[in-house]
């Protein structure tokens, strides 16, 4: 059921102990905010949605030592506590109280900061971005060069880093291996990009939709094919000589990884990066996993580490490498919100950018 969103007059608190207020200058549209709209992806509400955005520090609460008013700063939508098995490990994106804080719709500090009529609000992913103002906690904002336009840094939060860190950290795509990416929205492009920068050849792109085909075409992909057009698997296995070493599905849809999985050699990895609805269920032949010694690997935020990761994105994206602006479609303001989903939603568009 899709609920639009309300845009309303809240209060939001000060920043308390290792949090930070921030001033929310630019926010995509994902289609994982699309999918707590639809239900496709369920929150505790009612909350304040999105998880891809930059802005500026505004107000530092106690204990926040190493940034200041003025500092610029991306949300990471998964906050790392630094101290739990999987952040000691190596694997923040995962990390044991940022995940239940983000279940919760808390900050990691265990906050809401955002009340309307005396409630507390839930936070989206502990960033809650479509608001001129949020509070986030430090854990969850990384320090970014102060020239780099925040419209185009708001994507490194979600698309650049889903997608790029999709291809160079959980694949760990070589160069010359062949990759296949199903799903071209904000996401499977950005992988486009990654694809493009591990040197993969031939990078083959999918999508239900021709323009969306053409552009990935325009960023780097060597061959394109849409779904509807004959046999897709069989136009994967010729453009690759077999099938994909590596494929990738960034569409949200359990069709897609069926695909993906049926368009990967035998020996090769299937990386799925979707979020479909949680009761949704994948079937495989089970014997090739075995017998073709397949890898099946699911990334949640481009299994980055924020602190390390975005700021080697932002570097290839100034030296001309991560053309990570191409991605942007448009602007709008908070009033706007609701048709730009609607846009979203019917795939006219890649990524959208709300000025609050
Ligand atoms: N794993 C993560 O950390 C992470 C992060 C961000 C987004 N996501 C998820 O990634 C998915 C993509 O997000 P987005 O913002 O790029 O979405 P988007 O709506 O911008 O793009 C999705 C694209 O997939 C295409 N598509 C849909 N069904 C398809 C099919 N069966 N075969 C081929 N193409 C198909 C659509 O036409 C569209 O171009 C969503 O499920 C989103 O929730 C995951
Ligand atoms: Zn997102
Ligand atoms: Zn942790």
């Amino acid at each position: 059921m899709s609920r639009p969103l309300e845009v309303l007059e809240v209060d939001l608190e000060e920043p308390g102990l290792g949090e930070v207020l921030v001033e929310v200058r630019a926010a995509g549209l994902c289609h994982s905010d699309l999918s707590a709209i639809d239900g496709t992806r369920p929150w505790p509400l009612p909350i304040v949605l999105g998880h891809e955005a930059a802005g500026i520090v505004r107000a530092v609460g106690p204990g926040v030592r190493d940034l200041v008013e003025g500092d610029h700063v991306v949300f990471s939508f998964v906050p790392m506590c630094g101290s739990c098995r999987y952040c000691v490990a190596g694997r923040p994106y995962l990390c044991e109280r940022g995940v239940q804080a983000n279940r919760e719709g808390r900050l990691i500090t265990g906050a809401r900061r955002f009340y309307l009529e005396g409630k507390p609000l839930n936070h989206h992913l502990g960033v809650a971005a479509f608001s001129q103002f949020t509070v986030a906690a430090r854990e969850s904002l990384v320090p970014i060069p102060k020239d780099v336009p925040l419209e185009t840094a708001a994507l490194f939060g979600c698309a650049i880093a889903t997608g790029v860190g999709a291809v160079l950290n959980t694949a760990r795509v070589e160069e010359g291996a062949s990759v296949a990416i199903f799903g071209l929205g904000g996401v499977g492009l950005a992988a486009v990009m990654g694809a493009v920068l591990a040197g993969a050849y031939p990078i083959a792109a999918v999508d239900l939709l021709p323009a969306k085909v053409e552009l990935a075409r325009s960023m780097g992909a060597t061959h394109g094919v849409v779904v509807g057009d004959g046999d897709v698997v069989e136009a994967i296995r010729e453009i690759t000589g077999g099938g994909a070493d590596y494929a990738f599905e960034t569409a949200g849809s359990v069709e897609a990884m069926s695909l993906a999985y049926k368009a990967t050699r035998r020996g090769g990895v299937t990386v799925t990066v979707g979020l479909p609805h949680p009761e949704r269920v994948l079937s495989l032949p089970a014997v090739s996993l075995t017998a073709e010694e397949r890898i099946l690997k699911g990334s949640y935020m481009g299994s980055t580490n924020p602190r390390r990761d975005l700021p080697r994105f932002l570097t290839l994206h100034r030296i001309g490498r991560l053309p990570a602006e191409r991605l942007v479609t448009g602007t709008l303001s908070l009033e706007a919100i609701n048709e730009g989903f609607d846009r979203l939603a019917r795939g006219e568009v890649v990524r959208q950018i709300v000025i609050p």
